[in-house]
């Protein structure tokens, strides 16, 4: 708002519009900030959110920052969020429900057509975060929304040029106009520096690789079910679906710690999650899966998991 937003970034903002056909985009300086600054200027004391407990850190920072009341309904249960929301009473229509396309942690899905009926139920507003999802799901890579077909209902989607777009930053896109107004309310917007024009200019090449090259997300579908299966089959215990976020759940952090030391020593990095950062207080070994690995290397990955195991 204050300066520093060049020719790329209006630009990248008018294509994530046109990419995820919505009215209106800001460009954040990474994912983590689209969170604050849009939670913390939509939002304000009085006001009502309410999230799925396995949301992101940047999640619950935001819900502090904008000093509304927030509320956690049972990871991705849709009963349990009427329930709160019946509750809630007058306050329903005007509450934020927040959820995540893909979870950062399982990388399991939200369950949106069940979350979007009780949603519409009660007039609420709804934002989903496809951080993880974006360029993954949908026919077209626009995400969890996109394949559930339910992006109508979703008033603001947020996500981050950190995981499929290989860069540094985040967005919000909205159908609704008053988007335009957080600019000029939304103090981790205005108080933080611009995306570099050099991560502005490959996040707009990455947008138009996801759009014109289809063939990774097949690709990335291939290695990421590839990966599960393998894993399954060696007996890990693993997160409910497969995913390009695949988590290997261990109950002891000292075994944890040496798997992820044992995959290391044999070429494998992956990233070791400790309580209290894991949502029930077990350990996990996160992989994250990409249209980049080849066939050979997921399966060098598995033997890797093989030998750790023995
Ligand atoms: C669900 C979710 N939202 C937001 C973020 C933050 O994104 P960024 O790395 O761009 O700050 C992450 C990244 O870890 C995430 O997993």
């Amino acid at each position: 708002m204050a300066n520093g937003t060049l020719t790329g970034h209006v630009a990248l903002e008018k294509e994530l519009a046109a990419f995820y056909d919505q009215k209106e985009a800001m460009v954040f300086s990474t994912g983590f900030v689209a969170n604050l600054g849009m939670l913390s200027s939509l939002m304000g004391r009085g006001d009502v959110i309410l999230l799925d407990a396995d949301c992101h850190a940047s999640i619950y920072d935001g819900c502090r920052l904008s000093g509304a009341d927030f509320i956690r309904f049972r990871h991705n249960d849709a009963a349990h969020m009427d329930e709160r929301l019946r509750r809630l009473g007058d306050r329903a229509a005007d509450t934020l429900i927040v959820v995540e396309g893909i979870y950062s942690m399982f990388g399991d899905r939200a369950a949106l057509e069940e979350i979007v009926a009780v949603k519409k139920k009660y007039g609420a507003f709804l934002m989903v975060d496809e951080a993880h999802s974006l360029g993954v799901l949908g026919a077209h890579g626009r995400g969890c929304a996109e394949e559930a077909g339910v992006e109508n209902e979703v008033d603001f989607i947020v996500g981050t040029f950190s995981k499929s777009l290989a860069a540094i930053g985040g967005f919000c896109v909205s159908n609704h106009p008053e988007l335009e107004l957080i600019r000029y309310a939304s103090r981790p917007y205005i108080f933080t520096a611009s995306s570099s024009p050099s991560a502005i200019a490959s996040t707009r090449e990455a947008l138009k690789i996801i759009q014109q090259r289809p063939e990774l997300r097949r690709q990335l579908w291939e290695n990421a079910n590839q990966l599960y299966r393998g894993l399954k089959a060696l007996g890990y215990v693993l997160g409910p679906e497969p995913s390009p976020v695949i988590s290997v759940r261990l109950k002891e952090a000292k075994k944890a710690f040496s798997c992820w030391q044992g995959l290391l020593n044999e070429g494998v990095y992956t990233n070791l999650v400790l309580p209290p950062a894991t949502p029930d207080g077990g350990s996990l070994l996160r992989c994250s899966v990409s249209a980049a690995h080849t066939p050979e290397q997921i399966s060098r990955i598995i033997a890797a998991f093989a030998t750790v195991s023995r």
